[in-house]
């Protein structure tokens, strides 16, 4: 595989279902597994299989269900765990195990309360222990952002040896910078032996809103593996969002990360997800907010109408969606007016939009919004008076 790849780990199904009031069937969870089968993700977190029956009926049913993606399930580092996660996914055609335990102090001292050689020990049990069910073997050092740089990798340099596939430093909590991220990603691909075995990945939350950015300091500085949920849904402020850093990707080729992701599928699969865990997606969320591409103000309406790259990275059709939208409100400018009503059937001249524009703006200070309808509407009068 080419250096420059990055794999695509959906946790949707893991993370992003740990929301509060979010709970999917297993009919709806291998729906959306399918769906994102046919966006290309690389990886599909199906669940913690031994979490409740329920979620090791879903990624049972997952494994089944896709072909091309690997299958993952989420486990401690208890042997118990282990062999759930191992009998959930047995039908997987790639079938991963992804353990850890915790590895910052807070979580060795309070949560754990055991010792840092205890916690290597541990890690190192639970990874032999997947190897004997499945060849592909995932570690995450939970709270990785927080933990010091010379013990974890101490700990991944052990798990590395215990034949882990692919390494997870999350950043549990939302913390790092991403010059922090990144730099802790370098540190342990210069620092690690045998770490070239593996694939670094990284899995960000967003509790300072640094997501993205942590997620993509982290490749630029190795990683080769991004774990991500659509529309950022996931634990307390959510985890990295997968259309952002997608886009990231396309949007700056000078970075020379590439994913295999089917970019016109997004928006689709953004509207699905969100409709079945009954979670809104924020109008103004980037790539698959209602907003992402509409224009509401007279100075961008006019740059829009006469070249779309002026107000817009990126083509609208490279996400799903049909065409950008001028909004017509009391910020819109003639320009907007005209671009509307040629659309409506319109081609108004000058005149005909001074007319027109007047009778627009008491309607628009009235209402939010100008629909195509009100639009006709005004025309109509004020040319028939004229
Ligand atoms: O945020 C986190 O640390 C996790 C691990 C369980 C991978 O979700
Ligand atoms: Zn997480």
């Amino acid at each position: 595989m080419a250096d420059n790849r990055i794999y695509i780990f959906d946790t949707t199904l893991r993370d992003g279902e740990q929301v509060p009031g979010c709970k999917l069937n297993t009919e709806q969870k291998v729906e959306i597994a399918r769906e994102l089968e046919r966006l290309g993700v690389d990886v599909i977190e199906a669940g913690f299989p031994i979490s409740s029956p329920g979620d090791f009926r879903s990624v049972v049913e997952i494994a089944k269900a896709v072909n091309e993606p690997v299958v993952c399930g989420l486990s401690r580092a208890v042997a118990k765990d282990i062999e759930v996660a191992a009998d959930a996914v047995k039908n997987a055609k790639r079938p991963r195990i992804h353990t850890g335990i915790g590895t910052s102090e807070s979580h060795i001292k309070f949560k754990l309360q055991t010792t840092p050689e205890k916690i290597i020990e541990k890690a190192v049990m639970a990874v032999k222990h997947a190897k004997r069910f499945v060849e592909d073997v995932e570690f995450y050092a939970e709270d990785a952002g927080r933990t010091d740089n010379e013990f974890l990798a101490r700990v991944i340099e052990a798990v590395v040896a215990a034949g882990a596939t692919v390494l997870n430093i999350p950043d549990t909590t939302g913390y790092c910078l991403p010059e922090e991220y990144g730099a802790k990603i370098r540190y342990l691909r210069e620092n690690v032996k045998g770490i070239h075995k593996a694939i670094l990945s990284t899995h960000c939350h967003n509790d300072l809103g640094l997501a993205t950015a942590n997620s993509i300091a982290g490749a630029q500085n190795g990683a080769r593996q991004i774990e991500c949920t659509i529309n950022g849904i996931g634990e307390r402020a959510g985890n990295t969002s997968l259309e952002e850093v997608v886009m990231i990707m396309k949007q700056h080729q000078h970075l020379n990360l590439v994913n295999q992701i089917n970019t016109p599928l997004l928006n689709p699969i953004s509207r699905l997800v969100s409709e079945r865990m009954g979670m809104p997606v924020q109008p103004n969320k980037a790539i698959v907010g209602a907003n992402a591409f509409a224009h509401s103000s007279g100075i961008h309406q006019d740059g829009v109408i006469k070249k779309r790259e002026t107000y817009e990275i990126i083509d609208p059709l490279e996400v799903g969606v049909d065409h950008s939208k001028i909004v017509l409100t009391a910020r819109s400018g003639r320009a907007a007016i005209a671009y509307r009503a040629k659309n409506i059937g319109h081609n108004l001249t000058k005149e005909e939009l001074d007319v027109v524009y007047s009778g627009f703006l008491e309607i628009a200070d009235r209402q939010k919004e100008v629909s195509d309808d009100d639009l006709s509407k005004l025309i109509n009068s004020k040319l028939s008076s004229a």
